[in-house]
């Protein structure tokens, strides 16, 4: 059965000080519930705070993902961290082809596609986004987006890689803007992409991958997203960056 997730994606925010607080809090306030055996948290902070980040977790808690990797083996590509890099410090996960990174870093799906072979050859669990842009919402051409960007993403791989991918699907238009999707608009996407992974690599493969929601996802709205049949988490931005707020999504399954 596939898993229940809630991913932090702390994007660029906190300094040191404040991230090591964050992590703290989040860590005290982990030890007082006991989460469902099929449920996994991950943080998933900048590149110079995951090592704290891996302190922290202890193999334990949470697991700790990155929220970028190159496409790149190793080499002379200044400013970039490689999957290698990533798995030799314990990393887990890593969030690939999120919308800020395909709006403002020209990420397109053949990018998404060569860093998602970078992390299954090394052994991390790629967090792959994929969503739709207002206007594409709009223009009611939302189930062609993000076919397009999963087929791109993630259809050359086969049924055994398939199965370690993780896949969040955010709107772009409900990301940071308070405006989140409807139960009933984020689960036709989630069903949608689950029939496409089922027309592809068969309904049992499908149905072991987790599909997370993303946008504005918050305490308040966190259970009523959750308990719809093919949603199977979150993952969270704005959120993330207040260990009770955070700890109100991962409670509400
Ligand atoms: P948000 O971001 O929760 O702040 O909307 C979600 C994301 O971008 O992953």
């Amino acid at each position: 059965m596939r898993k229940h997730i809630v991913a932090g994606n702390w994007k660029m925010n906190l300094t040191f000080t404040e991230a090591d607080e964050l992590l703290d809090d989040l860590m005290s306030e982990l030890e007082k519930v006991e989460l469902p055996r099929d449920e996994k948290v991950i943080v998933c902070p900048p590149f110079p705070y995951i090592e704290m980040a891996s302190d922290y977790a202890n193999d334990s808690y949470f697991a700790v993902g990155a929220q970028n990797v190159s496409d790149k083996d190793k080499g002379a590509y200044t400013g970039e961290v490689s999957a290698a890099m990533l798995e030799s410090c314990e990393i887990d996960y890593c969030i690939v082809g999120h919308s800020e990174r395909r709006a403002y870093y020209g990420e397109t799906d053949a990018l998404v596609a060569a860093k998602v072979d970078q992390l299954l050859a090394h052994n991390l669990s790629p967090i792959v986004c994929v969503g739709e842009v207002l206007e594409e919402r709009e223009a009611g051409r939302q189930l062609e987006v993000v076919k397009k960007q999963v087929e791109g993403g993630l259809f050359h791989l086969d049924a055994e890689n398939i199965k370690k991918i993780v896949i969040a699907y955010e709107p772009v238009w409900a990301i940071g803007t308070g405006k989140t999707a409807t139960p009933e608009q984020a689960q036709e996407i989630h069903a949608y992409i689950r029939s496409l992974l089922a027309a592809k690599y068969g309904k049992e493969v499908a149905d072991d991958i987790s599909i997370l929601y993303g946008g504005s996802c918050k305490p308040s709205n966190a259970k009523e997203l959750f308990a719809c049949p093919d949603i199977d988490g979150g993952l969270i931005g704005g959120a993330s960056l207040k260990a009770k707020d955070f700890m109100g999504i991962v409670t509400a399954f």
